[in-house]
């Protein structure tokens, strides 16, 4: 049974929060406890599966409570309760928030949040991993782009399209812009799924204190298998979300379904760059299993982690609240089938996506690497688009005359 804390001063807050979850006792375990300092005692005997804890108490407040969380039991997914008036605190807890909720929290944004939070705590069966994914704050930034990022935001006349142009490119800082927006805090009725729609939500001077006070993007002082690994990924993931892009668009679907799909090409790789980085050994160790046993780098994986660069991508993204969509494109991309969804999405799109850039890729074993899934694709009434799709790429990539 999934086990939840609330950490509250208020002993009205915690009455309320008792009543609005009552129906909800027998699928949880719930605790409610008033302070950060009892909180952090109660999880040393206690190992709770989410804490939620609210931003302003005496004492100990929220973001120091969760630190000390995120440090002792990194697993526990972390949620911040804050009200409208403090801004300030919430971009500097961004590091060791997974999610923000405001205050007072609308019944249903509480339960929908704590649903997807708990659910996501049973799609990762590797404890370690799940250990050091949800401790993760922040993703590797190219490098290229992250000194690109700096200048261009000390540059007095920079404007928000020149910092967009640079964030849309890295799935790094686009995946952090939308964990923020994203957030129950701003209140937002429609997730934002587009880079550029979060930056300009957020605005120029918030993104600069984001960047270059609290340094929510930074390049990874490890170094991880192989020296040009991120940038081999990005390159992958870009021409995938573009791809992706295109065969939303070749498919008459709006502008808004054309980004989302942009955005869960450009992010569907995630898993790797938190195996690499977390985990440099034994993602090598995959990386050589995978040559050596003639076997597919998922299949590797598996061995080794016992779950895929898929899973771990969905996971940390999911905790992050990332727009369900977004997040189930990355987790499902190399398994379509696997998807509720029957019709064409944001996944199928990824799906494509990826297997059409692993087709274009001449590097030994890329194309075997990521098969594109004809039964899910003829079961959704779109095998014969593939040859369109593959056209239509095809067309945009060839120089021209
Ligand atoms: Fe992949
Ligand atoms: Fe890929």
């Amino acid at each position: 049974m999934t086990h939840i804390l609330f950490v509250d001063d208020e002993p009205m807050v915690l009455d309320a929060l008792q009543r609005m979850l009552r129906s909800l006792r027998h699928e949880w375990q719930m605790d409610f406890l008033s302070g950060g300092a009892e909180a952090l005692d109660f999880l040393e005997q206690h190992p709770v599966d989410v804490v939620v804890a609210d931003m302003r108490m005496p004492g100990m407040n929220g973001a120091e409570f969760l630190k000390e969380v995120r440090q002792r039991h990194p697993q526990t997914v972390r949620i911040i309760l804050s009200g409208h008036a403090d801004p300030e605190l919430i971009l500097q807890c961004i590091g060791t928030t997974h999610q923000f909720l405001s205050k007072p929290c609308d019944p249903e944004v509480l339960k929908r949040t704590l649903r997807r939070a708990a659910l996501l705590g049973n799609s990762l069966p590797n404890e370690a991993v799940k250990k050091l994914t949800a401790r993760m704050d922040r993703l590797p930034t190219v490098p290229v782009l992250y000194t690109q990022m700096i200048e261009t935001l000390q540059s007095p006349d920079a404007s928000l399209d020149d910092v967009a142009l640079i964030v849309q490119r890295d799935p790094g800082m686009t995946a952090k812009m939308l964990k923020l927006v994203n957030s129950a805090y701003f209140g937002l009725s429609q997730s934002i799924t587009s880079a550029v729609e979060a930056l300009s939500f957020l605005g120029m001077e918030t993104v600069k204190s984001l960047v270059l006070s609290l340094h929510v993007f930074s390049q990874y002082e490890t170094a991880p298998p192989g020296s040009n690994f991120v940038t081999e990924v990005w390159t992958h993931s870009l021409r995938t979300a573009e791809a992706a892009r295109i065969i939303v668009r070749q498919e008459d679907l709006p502008n808004n379904q054309q980004e989302e799909a942009f955005v869960g090409g450009l992010l569907h790789d995630t898993g790797k760059l938190v195996l690499a980085y977390n985990c440099a050994t034994n993602y090598g160790k995959a990386c050589r299993l995978a040559t050596t046993e003639n076997i597919s780098q998922l299949e590797a994986e598996r061995q080794v982690f016992a779950c895929t660069h898929a899973d771990v991508g969905g996971y940390l993204l999911g905790l992050w609240g990332l727009p369900a969509p977004v997040v189930e494109s990355l987790t499902f991309h190399h398994a379509p089938a696997m998807s509720l969804n029957e019709r064409f999405s944001t996944l199928t799109a990824v799906h494509v996506a990826n297997a059409l850039a692993h087709e274009a890729d001449k590097s030994p074993g890329s194309r075997a690497s990521a098969p594109l899934d004809d039964e899910y694709l003829t079961k959704l009434g779109l095998a014969d688009r593939v040859n369109f799709w593959r056209e239509a790429l095809h067309q945009l990539r060839a120089p021209h005359r």
